[in-house]
């Protein structure tokens, strides 16, 4: 056995940072208590020395040099809550280069770099934990590496990003603009410091190629990775969907088939009677099939400071009872898999066409899917002053064949804009 007192060196003290900070010396002496491990935040790096940090107590050494953290020989362990991908990837570099465990929360550092970190910290032979970064709150990381690890895992679907998925309940329930629903979600600390990275779907696509490096093995970086995101969907999506009794989500989609993998992040129309659709507000879920489980879905908050501190606390305990034990554990080797290309898989889609309102303009409309050999489930009119919007829910098309009909759509004279395109999914 080790040392009894494990010294942090933090990085980053935003909502994360210091949320971590207010959760450990609340919990302080009940951790000590089940390990008997003291754990004391000791050194602290930040960007501006200038703002109010009355949340660290005076013996913690602040600093605008996280390097200074890093290096000091009294920091046994380092928390990284800083986000970005640089100077961020250097520090924990250097930190597993120094021997010392990591925790991070950062999904875009372990998306692009994760698997030369995963080799580096298994080289040095110190843990690298990072529950925080996918679904905030939800232990997804220690179920798929240790509860599934010897199950075979099929399917894993996922709301993973709670900015979006307050935004679209926002519209939903409170017929709120998009952009107001965006601002209460930066307000509420939900947001990544550029909120682009949730709306565009890059942040659930970052986290579902963690998902398929921890899942699956697999050496997936987040520019294998095809996404989409919600800027584009509209009050009447969000209104249609509700009247179809549907609603919609952000979806991070890991699945196997056979030797190939799928992994992308799409929004989709979800019935309501799927259990993802009722997941509301920033709250996240994950819905995981697997051959001898059958399904299972955790579900709790997916963003905002103590959600996430009690994800990274966890983590910071376990580092410091193997450091203790002088112990760690690796994610294991990740290998290539073959990545099936979207464009080749099959949905039904919600078409919107804004288009004039004349004689005969719904047949040629109608007959430009006819001719790509898309068959059309329901259709609806919706008149606007010389103006209508029709829109379409097809039967089963792959996304190349949709594409085709699409540009052959924006080209017709009668058509004034192509609207919002998302996938209608089945329960
Ligand atoms: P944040 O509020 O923007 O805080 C970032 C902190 O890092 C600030 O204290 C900032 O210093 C410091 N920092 C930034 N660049 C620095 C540099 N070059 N040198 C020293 N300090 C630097 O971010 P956050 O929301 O806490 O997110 C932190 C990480 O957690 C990110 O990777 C994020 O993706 C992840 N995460 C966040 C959430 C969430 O709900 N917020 C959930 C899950 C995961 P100043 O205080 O001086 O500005
Ligand atoms: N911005 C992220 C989200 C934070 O909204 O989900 C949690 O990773």
């Amino acid at each position: 056995m080790g040392k009894s007192q494990i010294r942090i060196g933090l990085l980053g003290f935003g909502t994360v940072g210091s949320a971590f900070v207010e959760l450990l010396e609340t919990q302080k002496s009940s951790i000590f208590s089940k390990t008997g491990l003291e754990l004391v935040v000791t050194h602290v790096a930040v960007n501006d020395l200038t703002k109010d940090r009355s949340g660290l107590n005076a013996q913690t050494l602040l600093t605008n040099k996280p390097n200074e953290v890093i290096e000091n020989t009294e920091v046994d362990l380092v928390v990284e809550l800083m986000g970005g991908l640089l100077p961020a990837k250097d520090l924990v570099e250097a930190a597993l280069e120094n021997s010392k465990p990591v925790i991070t929360a950062n999904k875009e550092l372990l998306s692009k770099e994760g698997r030369h970190l995963f080799t580096l910290a298994g080289v040095r032979k110190v843990d690298l934990l990072f529950e925080a970064a996918v679904a905030g709150g939800i232990p997804l990381i220690r179920v798929l590496r240790e509860s599934l690890l010897g199950e075979p895992v099929e399917k894993i679907m996922g709301i993973v990003n709670g900015t979006t998925n307050y935004i679209l309940s926002q519209m939903e329930e409170k017929s709120m603009p998009y952009s107001e629903a965006l601002l209460e979600a930066q307000n509420l600390g939900y947001a990544e410091s550029d909120p682009t990275a949730d709306v565009s779907g890059q942040d659930a696509a970052s986290k579902a190629a963690i998902i398929a490096m921890v899942a699956f093995g697999a050496d997936v970086s987040l520019d294998d990775v095809p996404f989409e995101g919600i800027e584009n969907i509209s009050s009447a999506d969000v209104a249609f969907a509700k009247r179809a009794g549907c609603a919609i989500k952000l979806l991070a989609m890991v699945s196997k088939y056979e030797n190939e993998l799928e992994v992308q992040v799409y929004p989709a129309m979800l019935p309501n009677s799927h259990p993802l659709s009722s997941v509301r507000d920033s709250f996240n879920a994950v819905f995981v099939e697997g051959a001898a489980v059958d399904s299972l879905m955790l579900f709790g908050r997916g963003a905002g400071g103590m959600p996430t501190a009690s994800a990274v606390l966890g983590d910071v305990i376990d580092a410091a009872v193997n450091l203790s034990n002088r112990t760690y554990r690796d994610i294991g080797d990740l290998t290539e898999v073959p990545l099936i290309q979207g464009d080749e898989q099959k949905s039904a889609y919600y078409v919107s066409v804004q288009v004039i309102d004349e004689p005969g303009v719904l047949a040629t409309v109608a007959s430009v899917f006819a001719k790509h050999d898309i068959s059309i489930q329901t259709m609806e009119q919706e008149g606007m002053d010389r103006e209508a919007r029709l829109v379409f829910i097809t039967h089963e098309v792959e996304e190349n064949r949709l594409e085709g009909a699409l540009s052959e759509l924006s080209n017709l004279s009668c058509v004034e804009k192509l609207g919002t395109v998302i996938r209608v999914l089945e329960a």
